[in-house]
């Protein structure tokens, strides 16, 4: 037996126990977890944080963050604390608030995906457990950056990625969405920068460069985030408004000047924002995603500065996790749909409050190709179970759990359910929902209870729920959008297709400009791969695809080319690989790369990766090294 399954053995046991009890909420401080994540090694079962107090030391020179993590946990009666660590170095461990003593702790075996647990002995009378730690240069959450690979080129900068599972590789702690705690911090960090974090936050960098830190909404640990660097803030509304580096500020204003009525409209759909403040912060390109919710601020990548507002939808989804996601959460990464698939839905929501039907039809429809083409990867892949809604991610990283299932699939569901029921029901729904599940946590099985309870029941509706959440594919009643912009898009395609020349008459002076990002998304899923050079060459003439578009249809388009052999653009091509770390808009390219027909691909991916790696967050190089070099090849 291997060591994993011996160490699974007692989850295993207590999930067999916990199975006929539902995912019942937290009330108070003392009140304990009764369902459990595979995905942890903690406790929380018996004994929780509820607060966290964080002292930290971040120390650019050795790319060390130097730190006490301060639990103050639940009342108990046992006598071992179980915490996650991965890649930490834990140095001490003490009892105690005013007057500490040392305590034993043992450091459990190392897993590949889930690190160490680590066991603190306590007594029953324990209240606060604090571990003095350092991270590692093998620290997966944190990303440390010359000046060089800022807009500035001035100050070095560093910020953390906490979700899924990367929180306990910069902090000590039960690393489940299962428990949901406050937190306070002080930092330390080099003055003249600032520090900011998914908590109330300075707006200017002091002399000392200290700053205190206060969380008073519960939130579960993959939220917790810092970012430090040569940041200042633009207020765009009166609880709004945008962290960034000086040169990025004016572009910054721009962009989200919706901002406020972004919050604004989500409020009129799902009730009030309850997080007081609504930041974005734009981190260096290499930030893995387009955004990511850390409750208050938001982090988010450079690449939505595209310069005319055409990215905002991912604003749009990371403010809707206010609700979907933040104020009520999935429970385990099983359940990671609950998260995105609602925001999703609730993101296109807000678009078509503030830029109509139109718009919010064409993300509908987009996301829909999307879908499609995830649907028959997954289905030709080692998984094809993961087409599922609900996953099974047991000895799997939950990274694998972040694909177009959970946040369209998803979206698709709820879709559906509201064309079923109605707009106005849905909505009274929703926000009945997210009120009566607030600062809790919700699995799959607690959702479909409550929809059948409050929406299906009532309503006298039948609906193949189990079908869409438990079954493999889209089932047949899912709703389809259609969208004439795109569908003209896709005929200018077809004529491309057909041999046609396109680019004459009254379209001779046709410009990128002339449509948005989303329309130029299908016109170039609308080519065919048969298509010879010349003709991209042509297009990329007209429109300068290659050159001056943005990373989202750079990426679309780098694709395309690889599948035709437009080997031509490869110095734009590797231009945009070496300066990008948006894992969404590479990872395509170097997959098209490694299953090109033309062999060299592959080598000169291997080579453009080896220069672009040291610009990747680990989220993105770890996931490109794995197609690249497949473990186990
Ligand atoms: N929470 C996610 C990002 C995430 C998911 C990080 C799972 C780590 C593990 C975030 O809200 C997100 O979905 N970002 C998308 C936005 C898009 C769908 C509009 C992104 O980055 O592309
Ligand atoms: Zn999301």
């Amino acid at each position: 037996m291997n060591y994993k399954l011996v160490y699974f053995l007692p989850f295993l046991f207590l999930l067999a126990g916990c199975a006929t009890k539902s995912n019942s909420p937290i009330n108070s401080n003392d009140d304990l977890i009764t369902s459990s994540d595979v995905h942890s090694y903690s406790n929380v079962n018996e004994i929780r944080t509820v607060h966290l107090h964080l002292d930290l030391d971040v120390n650019f020179e050795n790319k060390t963050v130097y730190g006490v993590a301060r639990h103050k946990m639940s009342k108990h009666n046992v006598d071992t604390a179980i915490f996650d660590v991965k890649k930490l170095d834990i140095s001490r461990v003490t009892l105690g608030n005013k007057e500490e003593v040392e305590t034993d702790f043992v450091l459990g075996e190392e897993d590949e995906i889930l690190g160490r647990p680590l066991s603190v002995k306590i007594t029953e009378e324990t209240e606060y457990i604090n571990i003095y730690y350092q991270t590692t240069e093998e620290t997966e959450a944190i990303d440390w950056l010359p000046a060089e690979l800022t807009s500035g080129k001035k100050f070095p900068f560093m910020y953390t990625q906490g979700q899924a599972i990367l929180t306990r590789s910069w902090i000590p702690l039960q690393d489940t969405p299962l428990n949901r705690i406050t937190y306070s911090a002080d930092v330390k960090v080099p003055s003249q920068l600032l520090a900011v974090m998914s908590a109330s936050n300075p707006t200017k960098a002091n002399n000392e460069g200290k700053y205190h830190f206060e969380m008073e909404q519960r939130i579960p640990a993959y939220l917790i985030a810092i970012a430090v660097g040569n940041i200042t803030y633009t207020p765009l509304g009166k609880n709004s408004g945008v962290y960034s580096e000086p040169e990025l500020a004016q572009q910054c204003a721009y962009e989200f000047v919706d901002l406020p009525k972004m919050i604004r409209a989500a409020e009129s759909l799902y009730g009030a924002y309850r997080w007081e403040q609504f930041d974005m912060i734009i981190l260096p390109y290499s930030f893995p995603f387009g955004g990511m919710e850390n409750p208050r601020l938001t982090f988010a990548n450079p690449t939505l500065l595209a310069g005319d507002r055409s990215m905002v939808a991912v604003v749009a989804h990371e403010l809707a996790h206010s609700w979907s996601g933040n104020l009520v959460t999935n429970a385990t990464w099983d359940d990671f749909w609950l998260n995105e698939g609602f925001t999703v839905y609730f993101e296109t929501r807000i678009m078509e409050k503030i830029y109509g039907k139109e718009v919010s039809d064409i993300h509908n429809v987009i996301q829909r190709q999307e879908l499609d083409i995830a649907l028959s990867d997954i289905e030709n892949s080692e998984h094809p179970e993961d087409t599922h809604l609900k996953l099974h991610l047991e000895e799997r990283n939950p990274d694998e759990g972040m694909t177009d299932i959970a946040y369209t699939k998803g979206a698709y569901f709820l879709r559906t359910i509201e064309s079923v029921v109605g707009r106005k029901k849905f909505d009274a729904f929703l926000r009945n929902y997210f009120d009566a599940h607030a600062f809790e946590t919700i699995n799959t099985e607690g959702f479909v209870a409550y929809l059948n309870k409050e929406l299906f029941e009532p309503n006298d509706i039948t609906f193949n729920t189990d079908e869409w959440i438990y079954q493999p594919g889209i089932p047949e009643n899912c709703v389809t959008f259609h969208s004439e912009r795109l569908e003209r898009m896709n005929t200018l395609a077809e004529k491309i297709n057909q041999g046609e020349a396109i680019f004459i008459g009254k379209d001779a002076k046709m410009k990128r400009d002339d449509h948005t990002t989303q329309e130029w998304q299908a016109f170039i899923r609308g080519l065919s791969t048969d298509l010879k050079p010349s003709d991209l060459k042509k297009i990329d003439d007209q429109l300068h695809f290659s050159s001056e578009s943005n990373a989202a249809l750079k990426s679309e388009w780098f694709q395309l080319a690889i599948k035709v052999g437009y080997t031509e653009i490869r110095p734009d091509m590797e231009a945009h690989l070496t300066k990008i770390g948006r894992r969404w808009f590479i990872e395509g390219i170097y997959q098209a790369l490694k299953d090109s027909k033309n062999p060299d691909d592959l080598a000169w991916a291997k080579t453009v990766f080896a220069k672009a790696k040291n610009n990747y967050h680990f989220v993105s190089k770890s996931t490109i090294q794995e197609i690249l070099y497949p473990k186990g090849t």
